[in-house]
């Protein structure tokens, strides 16, 4: 079990940056996969989750070559997939999981998707009925989980569907079930989610329609093969803003990071705290808006969370929860229900822990209400969940005494180098392979 034991105190400084953004690696895979022609990615995050999407692919006979984050995909075409011989196993990642079964839902052989045991109990239904309605045949566990059986479409029928939840992963998959599908599909969400497939697939040539909550595309259409170069992860970025905010006198430069207006709700949640943070050098990288975001020391106080900013910064609030437990004053959660069916119950998992720590937070059914205060030391469970481990490895800058967290193995799935790249900005963090 790897364990991370980090000591108390520390100032935060430097320029860095982070490895690169998952949502837009996973997909630079999967459509340059089906791509007309030869894309070269750059900055590819070398994570567990993006990798096992790179796997999968291989396995369903597309050629691509690897080296570090460089990596280059021979697409086979829309048609062009290969039943794969075995299971494709998505590890930790939902994101993988969901937008590949979108796809697998429209191809003519049948195929299976399995993962750890965290994604075979997180909700699949949300993705599976969708589906089913366009004309999908899926076989999954009890309660919609997986591991999910696809067998081979004889051809998927375009739908209009008003999603129930605001999920990036929803719509993405029923946006590439819509590429195999006869008709236009039309995707209707009840807030603003990350757009990342909807910039990528422009990228690539689709015909992609959007107004205000909808996203109309129509199938059948040829993606052409492009060049991509994939920016700093916000969602990892964002550790190092808490850090910077959180520690004293330091101040920190977070390079090239991706700053797409779906993915920012953690900035402004941040500044409304009172964080010192601006950005520099703001610049437009193949369609995605990227910038390098400075971060200074500030007193941050606590705050009611805006609901519009949950869909926005839904993967941050780990690690936001500790930067209003340093906060003065009350910092209150609501309408995140969704955070219950992340890759652990980051509701729960984060009360416990911060109560571990010393520090008054009540969980409720959609959220959280934390007063800041004096942060201790202490044995936390991260539940094999990445972004809880690094969200009190950075809590340590705070911390009277040492922190050790349990299970931290799965920071590999979205930041390899976090203990190393952590260290050189001056957070101290040991690591006990157990
Ligand atoms: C993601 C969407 C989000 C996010 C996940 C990545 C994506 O999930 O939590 O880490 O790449 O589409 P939901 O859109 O289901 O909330």
């Amino acid at each position: 079990m790897t364990q991370f034991i980090c000591s108390p105190g520390g100032r935060v400084n430097g320029s860095i940056r982070v490895p690169g953004d998952k949502s837009i690696s996973h997909r630079s895979i999967i459509l340059s996969s089906i791509a007309e022609g030869t894309s070269h990615i750059s900055g590819f995050l070398q994570g567990e989750d993006s990798l096992n999407t790179i796997r999968a692919f291989q396995q369903m006979g597309v050629s691509i070559e690897r080296d570090q984050d460089q990596v280059r995909v021979y697409g086979v075409g829309l048609h062009g997939l290969d039943k794969p011989g075995s299971d494709l196993d998505m590890g930790n990642s939902g994101t993988a999981m969901r937008l590949l079964l979108g796809l697998l839902a429209g191809q003519a052989f049948d195929s299976r998707l399995i993962g750890d045991s965290s994604l075979s109990t997180r909700p699949m239904r949300r993705v599976i009925d969708p589906l089913q309605s366009m004309g999908a045949t899926i076989a999954s566990q009890p309660g919609g989980r997986a591991p999910l059986q696809i067998k081979a479409s004889s051809g998927l029928k375009a739908i209009e569907y008003d999603m129930p939840v605001a999920s990036a992963q929803v719509k993405s998959c029923l946006l590439l079930a819509g590429l195999y599908a006869s008709g236009e599909t039309v995707v209707r969400e009840p807030a603003p989610t990350r757009d990342h497939s909807e910039r990528m697939l422009r990228g690539f040539g689709c015909e992609v329609l959007t107004n205000e909550s909808e996203i109309r595309l129509k199938g059948n259409q040829v993606l052409t093969a492009r060049d991509i170069e994939v920016p700093a992860d916000i969602s990892s970025a964002a550790f190092l803003m808490v850090a910077a905010s959180i520690a004293a006198d330091s101040e920190i430069t977070l390079r090239h990071v991706g700053v797409n207006p779906t993915r920012t709700g953690v900035i402004d949640i941040l500044k409304l705290m009172g964080a010192d943070i601006e950005l520099l050098n703001q610049r437009d990288i193949g369609g995605e808006p990227v910038a390098d975001i400075s971060v200074r020391s500030a007193e941050l106080s606590g705050i009611d969370i805006p609901s519009h900013l949950v869909p926005l910064a839904i993967d941050e609030f780990p690690v936001l929860f500790i930067a209003a437990a340093c906060a003065d004053g009350t910092t209150r959660l609501s309408g995140a229900e969704e955070l219950r069916v992340k890759e652990s119950d980051r509701i729960q998992v984060m009360a416990d822990g911060l109560t571990v720590l010393g520090v008054d937070a009540q969980s409720r059914d959609d959220g959280i209400v934390i007063q800041g205060g004096q942060l201790g030391g202490g044995e936390i469970e991260s539940h094999g969940d990445h972004r809880i481990a690094m969200a009190f490895s950075i809590a340590s800058l705070r911390a009277t005494t040492e922190i050790c967290i349990n299970e931290c193995a799965n920071v590999n799935t979205s930041f390899p180098g976090f203990v190393e790249l952590a260290h050189q900005a001056g957070i101290r963090i040991m690591v006990n392979a157990g």
